[in-house]
């Protein structure tokens, strides 16, 4: 087959080069050109494990190429993927559709002979009618169809998601696009994933339901948590409990500092507003969206706290300020609530972040990068740990404590316990969800 990807995101890139390594011909193009120059010098330009061996194994094997030039990458194809950001938009919460239908217009002008595209983007239920409708008008024409064809791939474990999926949906109008959609996933069919191929509306909602279903998950244990801590119960123990029991499962179910990321904010806030729209008030949804928000300012409280009431004059270290361990994206992040409100109460913040500094330098005005956890501790006041990057899961507790100026830390990740802190010589400890010390 041969496959455009239109949008080289951390979805885009990740499917292109994946398509590719099925062994199919896949060109991307992004109208990011420095974007496009990187890629074409064989540079990733998000940080994602395993993708730049396995983008320059595809390159290598010519099946693999990128252009800034939408018209040259539609030419030919077969199947053409949008894969653009669907942000939220400003003012309502809703997705914003503006690059999903700039992108459709695009393509139906620069195909000529018959093609499915393929809506990979994360995009309301009736959207994809509206694309097939968009393109009609762009290019009468033009025989085509439209898929949906939602990606459930995680930041961090891409490729594996991809190569490796618990299922992949086809939302699909008739056979001959079903046709084309099935030649492309063979390689997985072959190997027994799950493929589900529904209609179009469907497919559209399996994805929002999906992502508002996970942070649902997520927040009703960091919900858990806070009642752990005031009644002297152990959330981790507690997760443990009930993730053992098979109908819940023990994934999501790790108590943090709110969910964040490219996906759960925005999703949550578009299910909602489509809910609205239809009358039919998604009120779970709308209730974690408000409790999520809760769960952020009680960890602002919790660091308050811990520094004796104020920030003012206070040194803080930040271990982590990416959305979560290995990837670069800082959307959403936890971090971008939190930090603020530290360095507005007066602190000195110091952050480090094995890949957040080219993203969050930016995002996150008025602290000082450092190069690893022991830096930004010495002199410190307080430890924050917000993301549980493995550098920051074995450290030199003792080094750290004996190091910082009043030894405190505030592990919003839970990876270590409460008795090897003190062990280490802290003088005071909190997580999340159960009891922590002050000496
Ligand atoms: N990031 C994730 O983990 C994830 C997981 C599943 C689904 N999704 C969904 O996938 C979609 C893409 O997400 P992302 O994180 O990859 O986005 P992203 O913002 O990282 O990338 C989008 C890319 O599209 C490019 N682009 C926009 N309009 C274009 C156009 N007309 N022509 C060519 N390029 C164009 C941009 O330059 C950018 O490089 C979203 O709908 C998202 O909700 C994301």
């Amino acid at each position: 087959m041969r496959i455009a990807v239109v949008g080289t995101g951390y979805v885009g890139l990740v499917s292109g080069v994946c398509f590719s390594d099925f062994g199919h011909e896949v060109i991307c193009a992004d109208k990011d050109p420095n974007k496009v120059a990187m890629l074409e010098r064989g540079e990733v330009p998000i940080y994602e494990p395993g993708l730049d061996a396995l983008m320059a194994k595809n390159i290598e094997a010519g099946r693999l190429t990128f252009t800034g030039d939408l018209k040259t990458a539609v030419a030919g194809a077969d199947a053409v993927f949008i894969a653009v950001g669907t942000p939220t938009r400003r003012g309502d919460g809703h997705a914003d559709l503006t690059f999903v239908m700039a992108a459709a217009k695009e393509i139906a002008r620069a195909a000529t002979d018959y093609v499915v595209i393929v809506t990979k983007s994360t995009v309301p239920v009736g959207t994809n009618r509206k694309v097939h409708q968009v393109v009609a008008e762009a290019n009468p024409d033009l025989d085509f169809d439209v898929a949906s064809n939602p990606e459930f791939l995680r930041e961090g474990a891409a490729i594996d998601d991809f190569m490796k999926p618990d299922r992949v949906v086809v939302g699909v109008e008739n056979d001959r696009a079903s046709a084309v959609m099935s030649s492309i996933y063979r390689p997985l069919y072959l190997r027994d994933f799950p493929i589900l191929v529904t209609d179009l509306e469907s497919a559209e909602m399996i994805k929002y339901a999906a992502n508002a279903f996970l942070a649902t998950k997520i927040t009703f244990i960091n919900e858990i948590a806070a009642l752990c801590e005031k009644t002297g119960a152990d959330v981790k123990q507690v997760s443990r409990g009930m993730g053992l029991d098979g109908r819940i499962g023990n994934k999501f179910l790790h108590a943090g500092p709110g969910y964040g990321g490219s996906c759960f904010p925005k999703d949550t806030s578009a299910l909602a507003r489509i809910g609205q729209e239809h009358a039919s008030p998604m009120r779970i949804t709308e209730t974690v969206m408000e409790v999520n928000e809760d769960i952020k300012r009680r960890m602002i409280q919790k660091l308050r706290d811990l520094c004796g009431g104020s920030f003012n004059g206070k040194t803080v270290a930040v271990l982590g300020v990416t959305f979560k361990p290995d990837t670069d994206d800082m959307r959403d992040s936890p971090a971008l609530t939190i930090v603020p409100a530290l360095v507005g109460g007066g602190a000195n913040v110091r952050v480090t972040d094995p890949q957040g500094l080219r993203e969050g330098k930016d995002l996150l005005p008025g602290v000082d990068w450092v190069a690893d956890a022991y830096d930004a501790a010495k002199g410190a006041d307080l430890l924050v740990i917000l993301t549980q990057w493995n550098e920051f899961r074995a450290l030199d507790l003792p080094r750290v404590a004996a190091s910082m100026s009043v030894a405190r830390m505030a592990d919003l990740r839970n990876i270590y316990s409460a008795e090897s802190v003190r062990d280490a010589g802290f003088a005071a400890y909190d997580s999340i969800g159960s009891v922590g010390f002050v000496i």
